[in-house]
C-alpha cells in the first residue's frame, strides 16, 4: 500500500490553531503518513496585527513557514483544515485560500479525498461547531469525503466535539492545549490517515 499523503492547512492569528496543526502533523507522521504542514497567507492589514501583541509575535515567529498552495491540496489524499472561530465562522484568511481553489475544483482535482476540520474559540462552544459546519460546506462542493470524528472512540466523549476537534482559549486567549484536546487531535489524524489509506488501497 502506498504512503498516505496528509496536508495540514491552517490559519492562526495568535498561535492556538498553529499548535493544533503541529500536533496533527506529528500524529499523522506517527500514523505513517507523509505530511505537509502549511500556513495560509496572512491578509490582515499591518495596523490590525500591530494592535495585538500576541498576534504580532505569532506573525513574526511564523512568517517564514511554508505557505499553502493549491498543489498541497491536489497532492494530498487527506486534508485537515484549521481555523480560529470568527463570529462562529471560518476566518477570512482560510476562506480566501479556499476561494483560490476554483481552477482545481473545476477540474475535479479536490474530490474523493478525506477531509476534516479543527478550530479554536475564546469561549466554550462560542461557535466552534458552526465554524466546522461552515468549513464543511466547501468540502461538499469539492466532492470531498468528510471524515468527522463523531464519537468513534471513548476519548471523544471527553472533548465532546463530533464535528472535528476544538479548543477553548479562555478569557486571556492563551489556555494551552490539554490532554483531552491533544488526544482528540491524535485520534483525528490517525482516523483520516487510516480512512485515506483504505480508500487508496
Ligand atoms: C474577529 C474575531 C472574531 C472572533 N469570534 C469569536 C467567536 O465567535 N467566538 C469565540 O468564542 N471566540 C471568537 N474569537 C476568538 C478567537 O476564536 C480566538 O482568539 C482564536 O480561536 C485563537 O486562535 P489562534 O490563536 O489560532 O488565532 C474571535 C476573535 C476575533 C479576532
Amino acid at each position: 500500500m502506498s504512503t498516505v499523503k496528509l496536508a495540514v492547512v491552517y490559519y492562526s492569528s495568535t498561535g492556538t490553531v498553529h499548535a493544533m496543526a503541529k500536533r496533527l502533523a506529528e500524529a499523522g507522521r506517527q500514523a505513517g503518513a507523509e505530511v505537509r504542514l502549511r500556513q495560509v497567507a496572512e491578509l490582515a492589514p499591518q495596523e490590525a496585527i500591530a494592535s495585538n501583541a500576541a498576534w504580532s509575535r505569532h506573525f513574526d515567529d511564523t512568517k517564514d513557514e511554508p505557505k499553502a498552495t493549491a498543489d498541497d491540496i491536489v497532492w494530498a489524499d487527506a486534508v485537515l483544515f484549521g481555523t480560529p472561530t470568527r463570529y462562529g465562522n471560518v476566518s477570512s484568511q482560510l476562506k480566501q485560500f479556499l476561494d483560490t481553489l476554483g481552477p482545481q475544483w473545476s477540474q475535479g482535482l479536490l474530490s474523493d479525498k478525506v477531509y476534516a476540520g479543527f478550530t479554536a474559540s475564546m469561549t466554550a462552544h462560542g461557535g466552534q461547531e458552526s465554524t466546522l459546519l461552515a468549513l464543511y460546506h466547501t468540502i461538499h462542493h469539492f466532492g470531498g469525503i468528510i471524515a468527522a470524528p463523531g464519537y468513534t472512540d471513548p476519548l471523544k466523549f471527553a472533548d465532546g466535539n463530533p464535528y472535528g476537534v476544538s479548543h477553548v482559549t479562555g478569557g486571556n486567549n492563551d489556555a494551552p492545549l490539554g490532554e483531552v484536546e491533544l488526544a482528540a487531535l491524535d485520534h483525528l489524524a490517525q482516523r483520516v490517515v487510516r480512512i485515506a489509506g483504505k480508500l487508496s488501497a
